[in-house]
């Protein structure tokens, strides 16, 4: 009988694409053992398109703190280690925090997170706070709190692990890797949400790089998308006041915005503007119809997908990224479903059947 694939065989991102990483013999590993996260068909959103699409969702949620951002952070923090570094600072809307929190610690090393303060989702201020970082909560959104880590790394010596670090971009890309690896080819569209633009700008690469191998034979289409309120890539400007539901993104400018706009003017990206009630129907229909939870930033991939509908390709493959995990943001998922959640019964068998409708 064939030996079925075993996951405790995947050595995390690092070692699997040791290769295509700037990563030598006597750089220290800090691993969790991210990456391999599953690409799933999702047919729902494949049957809104027709004509032939195919349509899969790369479940970043999946990683070892429930987003992508664990690809970044495995050779950043390696790197840091490498580098001798005893502590690291980043500013973050959570996910960020999250996961240097969490790879920080495991590399001995302490970690600083500045959050603008009562806009970041439960479940990842519950993370860092649990990964033992030292929080801090500012009166300010996170646009300032990048300036502020940027000063602070400049005046002392902490190193930086936003995406403006460089070994962050070069950990993300090996998602693209893994997408060509299971479709054997590029997809035709990628549809990604963006923030600070660094997950788009790590696709890229990796697309290109895997191309330039030959890898694979065509890049994708880069599809771009932004929360309306906070949507400075697509509309060219700095919004001051960034908002949407979708904490995630909630920046108004994007510290890899020259990246991002070189992508869309090689002719090989696009963006667009998705609102909140958009994302939140996309958001529903994954959880509603697909059995897939992902937090409302990510679902702006699909929402994105289904507003530029009459655009895609016959007989097309689109791959969504789904950055982060729901289980990050209970408060949105508690107030924006349509289940039927019944509160307050007596506890007795006529009242709970009463209540099932038997
Ligand atoms: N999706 C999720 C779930 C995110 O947390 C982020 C960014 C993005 C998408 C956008 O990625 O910035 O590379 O374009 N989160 C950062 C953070 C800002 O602090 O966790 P990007």
């Amino acid at each position: 009988m064939a030996k079925p694939p075993v996951m405790q065989d995947w050595p995390g991102l690092i070692e699997a694409y040791r290769s295509w990483l700037p990563v030598s013999s006597t750089t220290p590993v800090i691993t969790l053992k991210e990456g391999a996260t599953p690409l799933i068909p999702v047919n729902s959103i494949a049957e809104r398109l027709g004509r032939g699409v195919k349509v899969y969702v790369k479940y970043d949620g999946l990683n070892p703190t429930g987003s992508f951002k664990d690809r970044g952070m495995t050779m950043a923090i390696s790197k840091a280690k490498e580098a001798g570094c005893e502590a690291v600072i980043c500013a973050s809307t959570g996910n960020t925090s999250a996961s240097a929190s969490a790879y920080a610690l495991r590399g001995g090393m302490r970690a600083f997170v500045l959050i603008p303060d009562g806009y970041v989702a439960q479940g990842k201020l519950a993370q860092a706070l649990v990964y033992g970082a030292e929080v801090l909560a500012i009166r300010g959104n996170f646009d300032r709190a990048l300036d502020i880590v940027q000063e602070i790394a400049k005046k002392y010596p902490i190193t930086l692990v936003n995406s403006v670090n460089p070994y962050r971009l070069e950990g993300q890309k090996t998602a693209a890797f893994e997408i060509v690896d299971a479709l054997g080819e590029a997809p035709d569209w990628l549809c990604i949400p963006m923030g600070n633009a660094g997950n788009i700008t790590a696709y890229w690469m990796g697309f290109q790089e895997y191309k330039k191998a030959g890898n694979c034979q065509n890049l994708p289409k880069m599809m771009g998308f932004q929360a309306s309120g906070s949507a400075p890539l697509v509309f060219n400007t700095t919004v001051k006041e960034p908002d949407t539901i979708a904490t995630a993104i909630r920046i108004g400018n994007p510290v890899n915005r020259e990246k991002a706009m070189a992508i869309k003017s090689s002719g090989n990206g696009e963006f667009l503007d998705v609102t909140d009630s958009e994302i939140i129907e996309a958001y529903k229909i994954l959880g509603q119809e697909e059995g897939i939870f992902c937090e409302p930033a990510s679902a702006a991939s699909i929402a994105g997908l289904l507003k530029r509908k009459a655009e895609v390709p016959e007989n097309s493959k689109i791959v969504c990224v789904l950055t982060g995990n729901g289980l990050k943001d209970p408060d949105c998922a508690i107030n924006n479903n349509d289940a039927s959640f019944h509160t307050n019964l007596d506890p007795d068998i006529q009242t709970v059947a009463q209540a099932m409708g038997l």
